[in-house]
């Protein structure tokens, strides 16, 4: 049986983010074929060229993190119809420096949650487009755009509407086969 380690991305610095919400009912709801770990960006300074030669101990924490694990998973606010800026500073950092995109060839999946009906669609297309460009296979369907009511997931990550417990859990099935495949296609590189 193959298992994977998936980093995941909280795309909000809110304290009480119902992203974060999220990613804890995504936790809970993962096959056991796949292990999660939170991958911070809170502590990133704001991404400069400058840094290219000499990356911050965050910078370098984070490139590590991905390094480290066999997929990658966004959860993620919509910013004014795109993702939030602390998001992108991550993925910059992450990207470089130039020659070391630590995104490429990592299997990915987007997934967001926002009290509107359109439920963070608009921003997950802007996040696809950069991941494209990142060169990350990712993860075309299941797409998960996810209305917030109020009380759909407890502070500790529990789905109190079974139906969207039963996708959420659908999503991360389908996201460990997608990983799965992706590996078959192009073997991991154990160093
Ligand atoms: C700067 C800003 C821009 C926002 N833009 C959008 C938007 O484009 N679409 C949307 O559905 N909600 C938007 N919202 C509302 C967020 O969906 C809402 O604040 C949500 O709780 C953010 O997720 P979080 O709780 O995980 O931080 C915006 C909120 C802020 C603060």
């Amino acid at each position: 049986m193959n298992t994977y380690t998936v980093g995941y991305f909280v795309g909000s610095l809110t304290r009480a983010s119902i992203n974060r919400k999220l990613a804890r009912a995504l936790t809970r709801l993962a096959p056991a074929d796949l292990t999660m770990r939170e991958i911070p960006i809170a502590e990133l300074p704001l991404y400069s060229a400058d840094y290219e030669a000499d990356y911050p101990p965050p910078a370098r924490a984070l490139k590590d993190a991905i390094a480290a694990v066999d997929a990658v998973l966004f959860v993620t606010p919509e910013y004014n119809r795109s993702i939030p800026a602390a998001l992108k500073n991550a993925i910059d950092w992450a990207s470089r420096p130039k020659g070391q995109n630590s995104f490429a060839r990592k299997p990915s999946a987007t997934i967001g949650t926002s009290p509107g009906k359109i439920g963070t669609a608009v921003g997950q297309q802007h996040l696809k487009s950069i991941l494209s460009y990142c060169n990350s296979p990712q993860m075309n369907a299941i797409e998960a755009y996810i209305q917030f009511t109020p009380g759909l997931i407890t502070d500790d990550g529990d789905v109190t509407v079974p139906e969207t417990a039963e996708f959420l859990r659908n999503y991360m099935d389908e996201f460990c086969n997608f990983i799965t495949r992706v590996y078959m296609a192009i073997p991991r590189q154990r160093t």
